[in-house]
């Protein structure tokens, strides 16, 4: 009987693309993919490890897997992505019971790791020459898809532990990009996201010398495809090409993610952006000349090693000025083999829970009152599917990223459709469908 497989995803997008191609590596072995959990014959759990939380979080849910295999011997258990790529042989050595462990670069060995499952295999190569896109890849939908562009990171921001799980920076040739995104218009799909810890550094090391406007500039020519998306981009590295890019490229949508982190110099610096506030600001002045209803969005770390209250209260103003379409905060935390462990001033926790409370309350007023700005404009949507519990509403998302509520039939799920906004929320906006 053929066996089945269950993934279970953490972490960032790149973890959720890497595990669409574990998947079709598994598909290509005869397994075939099981609604839950229970039951699965092969449990994969794909980690990350950019904060402790994630951390915990992965350990208790392996604990809960491993005591499911005390009843069920033949239960396979293999852990992939950013814990595994670090923590590899500790896992072994806390989880005798699981059966195999492989880093984010060692995914294309997946077949052989499997047949060699009894030796309990742990892969956690540096393998800067692994082929990731000639691995078949099981995506969910039709009508848009992520495709990598580039791997890795060597920017080592002083809290940041990807440069660390995810190895040196590699691009992917255009000719590969190119023809793996032509693939996928020719197949239905209208919008893709091309995917990079530092998107804009594209092209570094590659033999063709293209940078990536000069990409964007090739993706937006491939005629079916009708949007095109970017995460994530590094302040220090956003150029005037790409500004430009907005300028030209009707194809390229809304939104750009720009992690500011922190709005003071001081606290950047010991990050180590290498950008300065008014280089960024700067920046944000470009892009909205370039593109003006361009939704902007940002990462922010509160409680860095050192930040006082006033470097905190530099970040809130900044915040208030730049008035983003959303924020994703987080307290900062301590990763191994990172700078940032070894700094002083460490923050309490209580400090930095009032501090990420308070740019998360600012932040939902300003979401609130960006949204109901679109009221009365026509956006055109993507359709995504049903909204759960809601019987006849769909969702969809704007060019700007931004999710919107509308009633619909199920036939144009997978389609552009012109939606009219008629109210705005903190994280949504509600629209009426025109055609
Ligand atoms: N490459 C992306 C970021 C990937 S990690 C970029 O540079 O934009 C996503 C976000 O997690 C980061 O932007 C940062 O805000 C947050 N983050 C990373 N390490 C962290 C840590 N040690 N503590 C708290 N937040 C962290
Ligand atoms: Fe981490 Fe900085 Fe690289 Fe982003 S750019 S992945 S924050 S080291
Ligand atoms: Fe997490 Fe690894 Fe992504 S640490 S955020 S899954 S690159």
């Amino acid at each position: 009987m053929e066996k089945t497989f269950y993934i279970k995803t953490l972490g960032c997008q790149m973890n959720v693309h890497d595990s669409e191609k574990i998947a079709g590596i598994l598909e290509g072995q005869g397994y075939r993919a099981a609604a839950e959990q229970d039951g699965a014959d092969l449990v994969v759990i794909n980690t990350c490890s950019i904060r402790e939380k994630a951390d915990q979080k992965f350990f208790s849910e392996l604990g809960k897997i491993c005591r499911t295999k005390a009843e069920k011997p033949d239960l396979q258990v293999a852990v992939a992505g950013c814990i595994a790529q670090q923590q590899g042989r500790r896992i072994r050595s806390r989880f005798p019971q699981v059966d195999l462990v492989f880093g984010p670069q060692n995914i294309p060995r997946l077949p052989d790791l499997l047949r060699n499952a009894r030796g309990r295999p742990v892969a956690t190569d540096e393998n800067p020459d692994f082929h990731l896109e000639t691995v078949p890849t099981r995506r969910r939908e039709v009508f848009r898809a992520w495709v990598s562009i580039m791997y890795g990171c060597d920017n080592f921001c002083s809290y940041c532990i990807v440069p660390h799980t995810r190895g040196r920076e590699r691009s992917r040739p255009v000719v590969d990009i190119i023809s793996e995104i032509t693939g996928l218009a020719s197949n239905g799909c209208i919008e893709v996201t091309l995917l990079g810890q530092n998107v804009n550094s594209y092209g570094k090391g590659l033999m063709d010398g293209a940078a990536f406007p000069e990409l964007l500039e090739k993706v937006a020519q491939i005629e079916r495809l009708k949007r095109i998306r970017f995460v994530t981009s590094h302040p220090k590295d956003l150029s005037p090409e790409l500004i430009g890019s907005y300028q030209r490229l009707a194809k390229l949508c809304s939104h750009i993610h720009l992690p500011l982190q922190s709005g003071s110099d001081r606290i950047l610096e010991r990050m180590n952006r290498r950008y300065t506030v008014n280089q960024y600001r700067e920046k944000v002045g470009w892009l909205r000349a370039a593109r003006p209803d361009i939704a902007i969005t940002t990462d922010i770390i509160v409680g860095f090693p050192g930040e006082t209250q006033a470097d905190f209260d530099r970040t809130m103003a900044l915040v208030r000025e730049v008035g983003y379409d959303g924020i994703f905060a987080f307290k900062y935390s301590k990763r191994p083999h990172t700078q940032a462990v070894r700094f002083d001033d460490h923050v309490s926790e209580e400090e930095k829970a009032i501090r990420l409370d308070e740019v998360l309350s600012v932040q939902e007023d300003i979401g609130e009152i960006r949204n109901q700005a679109l009221v009365g404009s026509k956006q055109s949507v993507l359709v995504e599917g049903h909204v759960p519990n809601e019987t006849g509403w769909l969702s969809g998302r704007t060019s700007g990223n931004k999710i919107v509520h509308f009633e619909a039939p199920e036939d144009v799920i997978g389609n552009l459709v012109s939606v009219q906004i008629t109210e705005g929320y903190r994280f949504s906006l509600k629209g009426n469908l025109i055609s």
